[in-house]
C-alpha cells in the first residue's frame, strides 16, 4: 500500500521473523507505556532475546511507503508488533508478550503474529498452546476466537489490595491485578544456577523432574537450630496454629521483607506446613490422588501456575518435584465447622479429620520482580483451604496470592470468611485460552500471501528440564 490509507482490519500482509538484538530500539520504543505508562516488555525483553526456552517473534510491514495511524511513515526494516512462544514443558506452550505498536493497530498485525507463533509453537513440538488475559481485553478475546482457541473457565486472584504504603509492590503487579494488563509469562530463569543446584537432585528416584521445580529443591534440609525449633513446633492439624491465623487476618497482615526462596522453605518447614520432601512416593501418590480427584483442581482444568503468570499441566512428575523441592503444603483438618466469626455452621457430613486442603507454592522468581508468593494450585475443602492459606501468609510474614478458577467448590459458602480473612476476590477475572496444535487444528495465516514467515519454523527452543 502506498496510498497511506489504513486497509481494514483482517486486510493488512505482514511479515514476521525471530527478533534480534537490532530490533531493541524500535520494541522498547512502542511497549514502554502499553498501560498507562507503563509495560513490563523492556525490562524482559534483553533476557528473552536469549532464553532458550522460548521463541521471541517480531512482526514487520509487507510494504515500503506505508504511513501509520498517525501519519508517519513505517520503515520495513522496523518492527510494528512482537510476541513470544514459551515451551513451559515439552509439548505446552504458552503464548506472551503480544504487543502492537499503537500506530499499527487494527490492520491485524496481531492476528498475523498469533498465527505466526502457532507455527512456531507447532514446531518447537507442542501439542497445546495457552494464554490468559484479562476479562476486558477484547481485541485479545477476539484474537482467540479467530485462531481457534478456547476459553477455560475464569481464574480469579484472593489477596490483599494492594497498598502502597503498605506493600512495596509495583506498578506493574498493580496494573496487572486490575485485569487490563495480559497476565503473561514467567520471567527467565538464571539457566546456571539452577543447572548448578539440579545436580543435587540427580539421585532423587523420580528422576525425571522438572529443572525449574527440581532446582529448587536444595536448601530444604534444616539446619541444628532448625531441626530443633522444628521440633517444638507443634505439628499442622492440632489447631494451635489457628490463634495466629486469625491475629493477622484482620485488617492488614503483617509484613516483612520478602525472604529468599531458602529462607521461605524453611519457614513453612518450620511450622509444619509443608509435605516432607523426602516423602515416601506412595504418600505422594496418595496426596496427588486426593488432589486430582478434588472438585476445585478439577475445576482449574488441573492446571497449575507453576511459574507465576503461565498455567501448565500438574503432572505427577510435576507435583512429585514440588514436594520434593518443600513447595507443597498441606493440611488434614481445619476446623470444627467454626467460621472466622467463631459462628457454628454446618459443612457436610464428613468427619473434621476428613477435612483437608493442599497448596502448592513455587518459590521460585516470580513474573513481576514485587510480585507476592503465589499458590500455583489451591484445592481442598474450604475452610481447610483457608486455614492454610492464612497460616502459610503467617509463616512468611508476606501477603500471598492465592488464584482459583471462578465458582471454585472449595469457595462455596467460603467466600465471604476468605474476604474477611484478608483474602478479598480480584473484581475481574483472568480469562484462559487453549488450543490443540496437532494435524487436524489447522492455523488460520489470513489470506493466501497475507503472512510471510521470513524463515521457516523450526525447533529452536527447548523447555526448560531438556537443557544440558
Ligand atoms: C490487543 C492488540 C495486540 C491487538 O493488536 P491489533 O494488531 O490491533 O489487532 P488486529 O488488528 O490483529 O485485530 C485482531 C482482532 O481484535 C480486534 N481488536 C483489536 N483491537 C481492539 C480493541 N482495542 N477493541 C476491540 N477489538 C479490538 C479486531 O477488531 C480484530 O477482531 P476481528 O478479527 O474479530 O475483526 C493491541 O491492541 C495491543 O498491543 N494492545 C496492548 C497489549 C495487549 O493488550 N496485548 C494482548 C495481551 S494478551
Amino acid at each position: 500500500m502506498t496510498d497511506g490509507i489504513a486497509r481494514p482490519v483482517g486486510q493488512q500482509a505482514g511479515r514476521v521473523r525471530r527478533a534480534t538484538p537490532g530490533d531493541t530500539r524500535a520494541v522498547l520504543d512502542f511497549t514502554r507505556a502499553t498501560w498507562d505508562g507503563w509495560d513490563y516488555v523492556p525490562s524482559v525483553w534483553g533476557e528473552w532475546l536469549e532464553a532458550p526456552d522460548g521463541v521471541l517473534l517480531v512482526a514487520l510491514p509487507a510494504v515500503t511507503h506505508e504511513l501509520d495511524l498517525f501519519g508517519r511513515p513505517l520503515s520495513l526494516d522496523r518492527p510494528i508488533g512482537i510476541a513470544r512462544v514459551a515451551m513451559l514443558s515439552a509439548h505446552e506452550a504458552w503464548l506472551e508478550g503480544l504487543r502492537v505498536d499503537p500506530g499499527a493497530r487494527t490492520r491485524g498485525v496481531a492476528r498475523l503474529i498469533n498465527a505466526a507463533g502457532l507455527e512456531w509453537a507447532r514446531a518447537q513440538g507442542a501439542t497445546i498452546v495457552r494464554y490468559a488475559t484479562g476479562e476486558a481485553n477484547e481485541g485479545s478475546h477476539r484474537i482467540a476466537a479467530r485462531s481457534g482457541f478456547r476459553m477455560l473457565r475464569p481464574w480469579r486472584s484472593w489477596q490483599p489490595p494492594r497498598d502502597e504504603d503498605v506493600d512495596e509492590e509495583d506498578a506493574e503487579a498493580h496494573a496487572a491485578e486490575r485485569g487490563d494488563v495480559e497476565a503473561d509469562g514467567d520471567a527467565p530463569h538464571d539457566a546456571a544456577a539452577d543447572l548448578d543446584q539440579f545436580a543435587d537432585l540427580a539421585d532423587e528416584p523420580e528422576g525425571e523432574v522438572p529443572e525449574d521445580v527440581a532446582a529448587r529443591a536444595t536448601g530444604i534440609e534444616l539446619g541444628p537450630t532448625e531441626r530443633a525449633e522444628d521440633e517444638a513446633t507443634p505439628p499442622p492439624g492440632d489447631g494451635s496454629r489457628d490463634d495466629e491465623g486469625s491475629r493477622a487476618t484482620a485488617g492488614r497482615p503483617a509484613q516483612s521483607p520478602a525472604a529468599s526462596p531458602a529462607e521461605s522453605r524453611r519457614r513453612l518447614r518450620r511450622v509444619g506446613l509443608s509435605l516432607d520432601p523426602r516423602s515416601s512416593l506412595d504418600e505422594i501418590d496418595g496426596w496427588y490422588a486426593r488432589l486430582t480427584g478434588d472438585p476445585t483442581f478439577r475445576a482449574g482444568d488441573g492446571l497449575c501456575e507453576a511459574r507465576s503468570w503461565a498455567f501448565q499441566e500438574l503432572t505427577r512428575e510435576r507435583f512429585v518435584a514440588h514436594v520434593r523441592a518443600g513447595e507443597v503444603l498441606v493440611t488434614r483438618s481445619a476446623t470444627d465447622g467454626r467460621n472466622e466469626t467463631g459462628a457454628r455452621r454446618k459443612l457436610d457430613d464428613r468427619p473434621t479429620h476428613d477435612r483437608w486442603a493442599l497448596v502448592v507454592m513455587p518459590l521460585s522468581t516470580p513474573r513481576f520482580a514485587a510480585d507476592r508468593p503465589w499458590a500455583a494450585v489451591a484445592a481442598g475443602d474450604g475452610d481447610a483451604l483457608l486455614r492454610l492459606a492464612i497460616a502459610t501468609r503467617d509463616a512468611l510474614v508476606r501477603p500471598i496470592r492465592l488464584r482459583l478458577p471462578d465458582a471454585a467448590p472449595a469457595l462455596a459458602g467460603f467466600a465471604d470468611d476468605f474476604t474477611r480473612a484478608g483474602f478479598p476476590p480480584a473484581s475481574e477475572t483472568l480469562h484462559l485460552f487453549e488450543r490443540a496444535l496437532t494435524e487436524d487444528a489447522p492455523i488460520d495465516t489470513g489470506p493466501a500471501g497475507a503472512l510471510t514467515l521470513e524463515e521457516a519454523p523450526r525447533r529452536v527452543a527447548a523447555p526448560y528440564r531438556d537443557r544440558e
